[in-house]
Protein backbone atom coordinates (compact mmCIF):
# COMPACT_ATOMS: atom_id res chain seq x y z
CA UNK A 1 0.00 0.00 0.00
CA UNK A 2 1.54 2.91 -1.05
CA UNK A 3 1.49 6.29 2.00
CA UNK A 4 -1.68 7.76 2.15
CA UNK A 5 -1.22 11.94 2.35
CA UNK A 6 -4.15 13.77 3.05
CA UNK A 7 -3.65 17.35 2.98
CA UNK A 8 -6.63 19.28 4.64
CA UNK A 9 -7.70 22.30 2.94
CA UNK A 10 -9.16 23.95 6.27
CA UNK A 11 -10.62 27.51 5.63
CA UNK A 12 -7.71 29.25 4.47
CA UNK A 13 -7.58 31.61 1.52
CA UNK A 14 -5.12 29.92 0.23
CA UNK A 15 -7.18 27.05 -0.29
CA UNK A 16 -11.38 28.35 -0.55
CA UNK A 17 -12.68 28.83 -3.78
CA UNK A 18 -10.94 29.24 -7.05
CA UNK A 19 -7.84 28.62 -5.05
CA UNK A 20 -9.13 25.46 -3.61
CA UNK A 21 -9.32 24.26 -7.35
CA UNK A 22 -6.24 24.96 -8.14
CA UNK A 23 -4.64 23.19 -4.82
CA UNK A 24 -6.09 20.27 -5.55
CA UNK A 25 -4.58 20.76 -9.24
CA UNK A 26 -1.25 21.03 -7.90
CA UNK A 27 -2.02 17.81 -5.33
CA UNK A 28 -3.01 15.62 -8.28
CA UNK A 29 -0.05 16.98 -10.61
CA UNK A 30 2.32 15.94 -7.88
CA UNK A 31 0.32 12.51 -7.28
CA UNK A 32 0.50 11.59 -10.95
CA UNK A 33 4.24 12.49 -10.90
CA UNK A 34 5.39 10.31 -8.16
CA UNK A 35 2.61 7.66 -8.19
CA UNK A 36 1.69 8.95 -4.96
CA UNK A 37 -1.81 8.60 -3.02
CA UNK A 38 -2.78 12.04 -2.51
CA UNK A 39 -5.78 12.94 -1.10
CA UNK A 40 -7.52 16.25 -0.24
CA UNK A 41 -10.36 16.98 1.96
CA UNK A 42 -12.20 19.91 1.19
CA UNK A 43 -14.79 22.54 2.30
CA UNK A 44 -18.53 21.33 1.49
CA UNK A 45 -19.11 24.28 -0.43
CA UNK A 46 -15.80 23.32 -2.63
CA UNK A 47 -16.40 19.53 -2.97
CA UNK A 48 -18.43 19.73 -6.68
CA UNK A 49 -15.86 22.53 -8.09
CA UNK A 50 -12.65 20.38 -6.68
CA UNK A 51 -13.91 17.16 -7.30
CA UNK A 52 -15.23 17.69 -11.24
CA UNK A 53 -11.55 18.92 -12.11
CA UNK A 54 -9.35 16.72 -10.35
CA UNK A 55 -8.80 12.36 -10.41
CA UNK A 56 -7.62 12.24 -6.90
CA UNK A 57 -10.08 11.02 -3.98
CA UNK A 58 -11.97 14.41 -2.13
CA UNK A 59 -12.95 14.53 1.14
CA UNK A 60 -15.51 16.66 3.23
CA UNK A 61 -13.89 18.14 6.11
CA UNK A 62 -17.00 17.51 8.73
CA UNK A 63 -20.48 16.31 7.75
CA UNK A 64 -23.61 16.36 10.44
CA UNK A 65 -25.49 13.12 11.66
CA UNK A 66 -28.35 14.13 10.28
CA UNK A 67 -31.18 12.47 7.89
CA UNK A 68 -32.55 14.28 4.91
CA UNK A 69 -35.11 17.01 6.38
CA UNK A 70 -35.38 20.19 8.37
CA UNK A 71 -31.83 20.79 8.87
CA UNK A 72 -31.33 24.49 7.92
CA UNK A 73 -27.22 24.97 7.20
CA UNK A 74 -26.09 21.75 8.14
CA UNK A 75 -24.01 19.30 6.03
CA UNK A 76 -25.90 16.29 4.35
CA UNK A 77 -23.46 12.90 4.11
CA UNK A 78 -25.52 12.30 1.39
CA UNK A 79 -25.59 15.56 -0.22
CA UNK A 80 -21.35 15.69 -0.22
CA UNK A 81 -21.56 12.34 -1.66
CA UNK A 82 -23.58 13.32 -4.82
CA UNK A 83 -21.33 16.16 -5.42
CA UNK A 84 -18.27 13.95 -5.53
CA UNK A 85 -16.58 13.19 -2.31
CA UNK A 86 -15.76 9.60 -1.44
CA UNK A 87 -14.74 10.24 2.35
CA UNK A 88 -15.57 12.73 4.88
CA UNK A 89 -12.95 13.53 8.33
CA UNK A 90 -15.04 13.79 11.36
CA UNK A 91 -13.79 14.74 15.04
CA UNK A 92 -11.47 17.27 13.74
CA UNK A 93 -10.15 19.12 16.69
CA UNK A 94 -11.27 21.97 15.16
CA UNK A 95 -14.47 20.71 14.98
CA UNK A 96 -15.63 17.84 17.07
CA UNK A 97 -18.52 16.09 17.83
CA UNK A 98 -19.06 15.26 21.01
CA UNK A 99 -20.22 10.95 21.75
CA UNK A 100 -23.37 10.04 20.57
CA UNK A 101 -23.59 12.55 18.10
CA UNK A 102 -20.36 11.20 16.91
CA UNK A 103 -21.41 7.68 16.08
CA UNK A 104 -24.30 9.04 14.57
CA UNK A 105 -22.39 10.69 12.58
CA UNK A 106 -20.22 7.40 11.25
CA UNK A 107 -23.62 5.66 10.95
CA UNK A 108 -25.05 8.22 8.27
CA UNK A 109 -21.96 8.63 6.51
CA UNK A 110 -21.53 5.05 5.87
CA UNK A 111 -24.67 5.08 5.22
CA UNK A 112 -24.12 7.68 2.52
CA UNK A 113 -21.45 5.43 1.20
CA UNK A 114 -18.73 7.76 2.48
CA UNK A 115 -15.10 6.84 3.84
CA UNK A 116 -14.69 7.77 7.22
CA UNK A 117 -11.05 9.10 8.65
CA UNK A 118 -11.99 9.60 12.48
CA UNK A 119 -9.32 12.02 14.24
CA UNK A 120 -8.30 11.78 17.84
CA UNK A 121 -6.64 14.36 19.63
CA UNK A 122 -4.63 11.34 22.04
CA UNK A 123 -3.94 7.97 21.66
CA UNK A 124 -6.48 6.96 24.19
CA UNK A 125 -9.39 8.46 22.23
CA UNK A 126 -8.22 6.79 18.73
CA UNK A 127 -8.32 3.70 20.83
CA UNK A 128 -11.79 3.91 21.77
CA UNK A 129 -13.44 5.24 18.41
CA UNK A 130 -11.36 2.33 16.30
CA UNK A 131 -14.84 0.06 17.05
CA UNK A 132 -16.46 2.32 14.88
CA UNK A 133 -14.48 0.98 12.14
CA UNK A 134 -13.04 3.81 10.29
CA UNK A 135 -10.99 3.85 6.99
CA UNK A 136 -8.09 5.64 9.27
CA UNK A 137 -8.32 7.04 12.76
CA UNK A 138 -5.64 9.93 12.11
CA UNK A 139 -3.92 10.72 15.57
CA UNK A 140 -3.37 14.45 16.08
CA UNK A 141 -2.01 16.45 18.65
CA UNK A 142 -3.74 19.92 19.17
CA UNK A 143 -0.67 21.70 20.48
CA UNK A 144 1.11 20.62 17.11
CA UNK A 145 -1.09 21.94 14.65
CA UNK A 146 -0.19 24.23 12.65
CA UNK A 147 3.48 24.54 13.97
CA UNK A 148 6.14 23.32 12.42
CA UNK A 149 7.28 20.52 14.62
CA UNK A 150 5.74 18.09 13.56
CA UNK A 151 4.55 15.20 15.63
CA UNK A 152 7.30 12.73 13.86
CA UNK A 153 9.99 14.93 15.77
CA UNK A 154 8.16 16.20 18.62
CA UNK A 155 6.60 12.94 20.05
CA UNK A 156 7.40 9.39 18.41
CA UNK A 157 6.70 7.93 21.16
CA UNK A 158 2.86 8.86 20.28
CA UNK A 159 2.99 7.30 16.91
CA UNK A 160 4.79 4.02 18.36
CA UNK A 161 1.76 3.40 21.17
CA UNK A 162 -0.88 4.47 18.41
CA UNK A 163 0.13 1.91 16.21
CA UNK A 164 0.30 -0.69 19.26
CA UNK A 165 -3.26 0.48 20.52
CA UNK A 166 -5.33 1.56 17.87
CA UNK A 167 -7.26 -1.46 16.14
CA UNK A 168 -7.28 0.47 13.02
CA UNK A 169 -5.12 1.83 9.83
CA UNK A 170 -3.58 5.25 11.45
CA UNK A 171 -2.57 8.12 10.10
CA UNK A 172 -0.82 10.56 12.29
CA UNK A 173 -0.80 14.60 11.77
CA UNK A 174 0.15 18.31 13.46
CA UNK A 175 3.05 19.96 11.91
CA UNK A 176 3.66 17.81 8.98
CA UNK A 177 5.91 19.35 6.17
CA UNK A 178 9.08 17.30 5.11
CA UNK A 179 9.69 14.00 3.87
CA UNK A 180 11.63 13.16 6.86
CA UNK A 181 8.36 13.80 8.86
CA UNK A 182 6.41 10.87 7.03
CA UNK A 183 9.45 8.83 6.59
CA UNK A 184 9.39 8.58 10.58
CA UNK A 185 5.71 8.22 10.65
CA UNK A 186 6.00 5.13 8.23
CA UNK A 187 8.87 3.98 9.92
CA UNK A 188 6.73 3.90 13.34
CA UNK A 189 4.12 1.57 11.43
CA UNK A 190 1.65 4.61 10.50
CA UNK A 191 0.03 4.14 6.82
CA UNK A 192 0.12 8.02 6.10
CA UNK A 193 -0.37 11.75 7.30
CA UNK A 194 -2.93 14.04 7.73
CA UNK A 195 -1.58 17.45 7.05
CA UNK A 196 -2.95 21.11 6.04
CA UNK A 197 -0.41 24.03 6.48
CA UNK A 198 2.75 22.67 5.49
CA UNK A 199 1.06 22.65 1.92
CA UNK A 200 -1.90 24.63 2.24
CA UNK A 201 -0.34 27.66 3.50
CA UNK A 202 3.27 27.35 1.57
CA UNK A 203 4.79 29.78 -0.30
CA UNK A 204 5.26 27.62 -3.12
CA UNK A 205 2.66 24.38 -2.34
CA UNK A 206 4.06 22.80 -5.44
CA UNK A 207 7.60 22.76 -4.20
CA UNK A 208 6.63 21.99 -0.52
CA UNK A 209 4.59 18.80 -2.37
CA UNK A 210 7.58 17.63 -4.21
CA UNK A 211 9.47 18.04 -0.39
CA UNK A 212 6.69 15.80 1.14
CA UNK A 213 6.95 13.14 -1.46
CA UNK A 214 10.63 12.80 -1.67
CA UNK A 215 10.58 9.95 -0.05
O1 LIG B 1 -5.97 18.05 9.71
C1 LIG B 1 -4.64 18.42 9.60
C2 LIG B 1 -4.20 19.24 10.71
O2 LIG B 1 -5.02 19.57 11.73
C3 LIG B 1 -2.76 19.43 10.91
O3 LIG B 1 -2.55 20.74 10.55
O4 LIG B 1 -1.26 22.59 9.74
O5 LIG B 1 -0.33 21.11 11.51
O6 LIG B 1 -0.52 20.26 9.18
P1 LIG B 1 -1.08 21.20 10.23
Amino acid sequence: MKPVIIVNFKTYAQATGENAERLAKLCERAAKQHDADIRVAVQAADIYRVASKVSIPVYAEHVDPIDPGQNTGFILPEDVEAEGAVGTLLNHSEHRLPGKQLEEAVRQAKEAGLKIVLCARTVEEGAALAHLSPEFVAVEPPELIGGTVSVSTANPALIKDAVRLIDAPLLVGAGVHTAEDVRIALALGAKGVLLASGVAKAKDPHEALEELLRL
